[in-house]
């Protein structure tokens, strides 16, 4: 019966962190899979997420392996909710203003970031049927798949420029304006672009926004890295909030995930909101949630609960969201440095090019500019695994490799 399922490539990140745990060269590295390592290798739970889990130990509630919601959990939505929007720094000037900004916001847990992104695409599929998804290229490569089981034909706009090694501004605006049309969805990655680590500047974001306002477009943004990128969760949320704030008819999507900025990548933890235009009739946010509630029930019913309680105990705590930015920063800065110490060795080694974008770029991932072949190379000759894209995850850099990994890039590229 099975004999006729076409084929079916592997998912790439998966695939490559298979072949480097299958290699026994002891000098082996890791620069494939988007995860966060220490400076030793090793995965770093975060102190603050040991700090919540031994409080939720503790507290042995009963509950603790009851059913949720189908929604999900309504205080972790809502504290999830705040920290994309920033409502509370509204609460200050007037309560009604922020819980009027609440209101615009559908919010449902989702598994993790695809599950947000998976849930998001088949919603708007079944119901405003877009004309097609504009996605950026390169992007991650699960955004294909996504909107592949959701059967809405995808179309590219050029996202980077491989000669001044940047965002493609131009690039992206002339194909927005030129062919995307009312109802076309448009994926934008909020902070720190996987896998080439260039983001839009701030006037880049507001012309995109009101292109997105002017053509109807709906903006779709995939929140994989916020507070991670930058180690500010509100700087790495500045686009959705601008655009929320300012551009305030525009309604849109987040697929928010918890996988890097709270280390909780097997937990599987995060959200969908869904951003409504201030001119939104009453009775919307309810047949919104109905609707999402039903896909999700006939999905998996509803998202786990584990992960999400340390992430709810963590933001709702003054003190541990407090540790928690002190996570994000010990973790943001290990990624600064370590990109200043490859840039640092290529430069002494004289490796031919430039190399500057590898500290111009921001967050996991780095596209270092080799090619497919090169990438095989430094694979077959060095055991250094990354994507075939050049993207690497420079998370897996440390004092000891970091040199090693220069060399390596040194030999092929000069051969
Ligand atoms: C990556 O791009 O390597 C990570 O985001 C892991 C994943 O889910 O693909």
């Amino acid at each position: 019966m099975f004999s006729t399922l076409s084929e079916v490539p592997p998912d790439e990140p998966f695939a490559v962190n298979g072949a480097y745990k299958r290699d026994s060269n002891p000098q082996k590295v890791n620069l494939g899979i988007g995860v966060y390592r220490t400076s030793d290798g090793n995965p770093w739970p975060l102190r603050v997420v040991e700090e919540a889990e031994k409080e939720l130990f503790e507290a042995s509630d009963v509950n603790r392996h009851e059913y949720l919601a189908i929604q999900g959990d309504a205080d972790f939505l809502s504290l999830a909710a705040d920290l994309v929007f920033g409502f509370g720094d509204y609460e200050g000037s007037s309560r009604q203003v922020a819980e009027n900004m609440r209101q615009r916001v559908v919010s449902i847990q989702t598994v993790s970031g695809t599950g947000a992104n998976r849930l998001g695409a088949e919603l708007l599929a079944r119901n405003i049927r877009p004309g097609c998804v504009w996605i950026p290229n390169p992007t991650w490569a699960n955004h294909y798949t996504i909107w592949d089981l959701a059967a809405v034909p995808k179309k590219e706009y050029p996202y980077y420029d491989s000669t001044s090694k940047a965002f493609d501004f131009n690039g992206t605006f002339r194909t927005l304006s030129t062919y995307a049309k009312a109802n076309d969805v448009v994926i934008l990655h909020a902070c720190a672009h996987n896998p080439t680590g260039a983001d839009p500047s701030q006037e880049q974001w507001k012309m995109l926004a009101q292109l997105c306002k002017e053509k109807g477009i709906i903006p779709f943004f995939d929140l994989a890295y916020q507070g991670f990128a930058s180690g500010d969760a509100k700087k790495d949320a500045w686009a959705i909030r601008h655009i929320f704030h300012d551009l305030n008819q525009v309604e849109f999507c987040v697929a928010q995930s918890f996988s890097k900025n709270f280390g909780l990548y097997g937990q599987r933890v995060g959200a969908l909101h869904m951003a409504l235009s201030a001119n939104a009739p009453t009775n919307v946010s309810s047949n919104l949630l109905a609707n999402l509630c039903h896909l999700v029930r006939g999905e998996y019913s509803m998202a786990p609960r584990g992960g999400a309680e340390i992430v709810k105990t963590v933001l709702g705590s003054k003190d541990l969201r407090k540790k928690w930015l002190e996570d994000l920063t010990t973790m943001s800065e290990r990624i600064l440095q370590m990109r200043h110490a490859l840039f640092d060795e290529l430069v002494k080694l004289g490796t031919p090019g430039d190399w500057n974008h590898i500290t111009n770029q921001i967050g996991m991932f780095t596209y270092i500019g080799l090619t497919e072949s090169q990438v095989s190379a430094i694979t077959e000759r060095h055991h250094i695994y990354m994507l075939s894209s050049g993207r690497i995850s420079i998370s897996g850099l440390n004092e000891t490799n970091v040199q090693y990994v220069a060399k390596a890039i040194d030999d092929v590229v000069r051969t």
